[in-house]
């Protein structure tokens, strides 16, 4: 099951009142938007946005009878078409939980965590490109750049070798099979696997790319006074965040100037959020 992160920080951070709209764009199974329909009942509605299809179809299920939730199975990225279409204004907060959630890892089989052997897919839905095809396909320097820039792995070049040298032997499949490539050159240093495994699943679904392209999009839609939160989990996530407050800096507010992260307790709760960092603004 998810638990919702930073969710009493969320909440207070929004500060959303009776009778307000609010965009989750990342809804999953609503685990923030639960909470937040009680702030703005009676008549304030939720326009939950989720890519990924078998997750949308749990969620749909979930909140079919709730008049106030609208649901789209769509990714963020077109979140100003999405807003247009479905006739949603008056938005007061937006909420972007970025990356994956638990049932990604634990009952999605598509080789989002290293514990388990699953095929290599890693994709929130059909667009982007499966991590076995970038595994098998990509060019030596393409693999690096994703090892060192998005895992922050020392080692990428090499890493990138041995998998070129695999693959020529046996295209690499599942997550076992990076696995096996990737012990060899980091030995007994397994605490890289989570990043490593983390870096492909980014550059599968273009996830950088994705924030960059919403953020704008979010600022627009928000009406005067409306707040933005983003929980960003990925060191890279965080800096475009920051980038974008710094560009934006006359046309929004800035509710926290350093990120808030989970307390000892939250973490020790719910490891998965130990990574997170939580930024929100005002729209001017
Ligand atoms: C961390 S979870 C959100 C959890 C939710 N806030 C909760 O507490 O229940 C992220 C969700 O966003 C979805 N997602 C990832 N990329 C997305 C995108 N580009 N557009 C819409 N949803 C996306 C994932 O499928 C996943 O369900």
């Amino acid at each position: 099951m998810h638990v919702p992160v930073l969710l009493k920080e969320v909440i207070e951070g929004l500060a959303l009142s009776e009778n307000d709209n609010f965009i989750d764009g990342t809804f999953h199974l609503g685990g923030h938007s639960e909470v937040i329909l009680e702030e703005i009942k009676p008549k304030g509605k939720v326009l939950g946005i989720e890519i990924d299809e078998s997750i949308f179809k749990k969620a749909k299920e979930k909140f079919d009878k709730n008049k106030r939730v609208f649901l789209v199975n769509d990714s963020y990225v077109n979140l100003k078409n999405i807003v247009f279409k479905n006739n949603f204004n008056d938005v007061s907060g937006i909420l972007l939980d970025v990356g994956m959630s638990s049932w990604h890892i634990d009952e999605s089989n598509r080789g989002f965590t290293f514990q388990k052997d699953e095929p290599l897919n890693m994709l929130f839905s059909k667009e982007g490109i499966p991590v076995e095809d970038i595994l098998n396909n990509y060019p030596k320097e393409e693999l690096e750049r994703v090892l060192r820039d998005y895992g922050e792995e020392k080692k990428a070049r090499k890493i990138a070798e041995a998998i070129l040298k695999q693959r020529k032997e046996k295209p690499i499949k599942t997550t076992f099979d990076l696995i096996n490539i990737i012990k060899v050159v980091l030995a007994q240093n397994t605490h890289s696997y989570p990043k490593i495994f983390q870096a492909f699943r980014i550059e599968a679904n273009k996830e950088l790319e994705n924030l960059r392209k919403v953020l704008p999009q979010a600022l627009e839609i928000l009406k005067k006074g409306g707040r933005l939160a983003v929980i960003s989990f990925h060191s890279g996530e965080d800096r475009i965040v920051k980038q974008f407050i710094k560009e934006n800096k006359t046309c929004l507010e800035i509710v926290n100037k350093k990120p808030i992260v989970p307390t000892i307790e939250e973490i020790k709760q719910n490891p998965r959020s130990r990574s997170a960092k939580l930024r929100i603004i005002i729209k001017k």
